[in-house]
């Protein structure tokens, strides 16, 4: 069952630009969806579509659908985290990671010892208790970055779009907050689509792959399929090297041009 579903998305933007060109994609219940691509291909783009927040062109379909077509039945069975989130800088942490439970309350409505309770686990698994008094803009970007993260767990959504939701973390910090995403995956059958700018991290984590190009999708499937040397110097212009992990998944390492400059000029197709 595909808990997310998107045919021939499409974005259009006021001065005419086209940063998402027709891209479908589909993404299992359970299942972990990366969106890779180069600076500018459209993943934060196409996220921001999938997650209601553009308006697009072609279909998204959700799987179960949500319960209505208000935006709090949307934010119950989805939540996105934006790349660099703007955080309110007055509001302390756990005010802000208990905004997530919104989409639950009723008209004026306060959260209750539940929501307080969800809260709260959301702020243990991303071991933010220490910080849960601390203002939003006294923040490192890192902090900020898991404190976004766990507003989106504690709206306990079905389905999770991240987007680079390590740009701004330590390699341990990475570590954790992939892992943790990957428990939750198989926990609860969480369902994520994420962009991730490394590509090794990603073939790690994500099931499937799809690999974005100006606009359009120029691979998909699965991240030994996708990650091909020939593909990322086509669509990247980086030269690298492939080994494979012990589970069997790609592992990109850079290599250096013998020519420096060969391998950024897009009319060159060989190196
Ligand atoms: N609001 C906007 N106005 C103009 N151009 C935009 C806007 N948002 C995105 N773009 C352009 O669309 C393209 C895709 O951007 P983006 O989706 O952020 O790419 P990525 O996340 O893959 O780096 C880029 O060329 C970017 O400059
Ligand atoms: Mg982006």
């Amino acid at each position: 069952m595909s808990a997310l579903r998107a045919v021939d998305v499409r974005v259009v933007l006021n001065g005419g630009a086209v940063p998402v060109d027709g891209v479908s994609l589909r993404v299992e219940t359970g299942g972990w969806l990366g969106v890779i691509g180069p600076n500018g291909a459209g993943k934060s783009t196409l996220l921001k579509a999938l997650a209601g927040l553009l308006p697009y062109q072609g279909t998204v379909t959700l799987d179960p659908a949500p319960d209505g077509r208000k935006r709090r039945d949307l934010a119950r069975a989805l939540a996105y985290v934006a790349q660099q989130p703007t955080l309110p800088p007055d509001v302390s942490v756990h005010e802000y990671v208990l905004l997530g439970r919104t989409p639950y309350l009723g008209y004026l409505g306060n959260p209750g010892r539940h929501d307080r309770e969800i809260a709260d686990e959301a702020l243990t698994r991303l071991e933010l208790e220490s910080l849960a008094r601390r203002r939003l803009g006294t923040l490192s970007g890192g902090e900020r970055q898991r404190v976004a993260l766990a507003r989106a767990l504690a709206q306990q959504p079905r389905i999770l779009l991240l987007d680079e939701p390590t740009s701004a973390l330590d390699l341990g910090h990475q570590q954790q907050v992939l892992e943790l995403v990957d428990r939750l995956r198989l926990d609860d059958r969480l369902t994520v689509i994420s962009t991730l700018h490394d590509l090794t991290a990603a073939a790690q984590y994500a099931d499937r792959l799809v690999l974005l190009d100006r606009g359009r999708v120029a691979a998909a499937g699965l991240p030994a399929e996708v990650l091909s040397v020939s593909r990322i110097r086509e669509v990247y212009r980086a030269l690298v090297s492939v080994t494979t992990d012990t589970s069997g998944r790609p592992v990109l390492n850079p290599v250096r041009p013998l020519d420096g400059l060969r391998p950024c000029r897009r009319d060159v197709d060989s190196v």
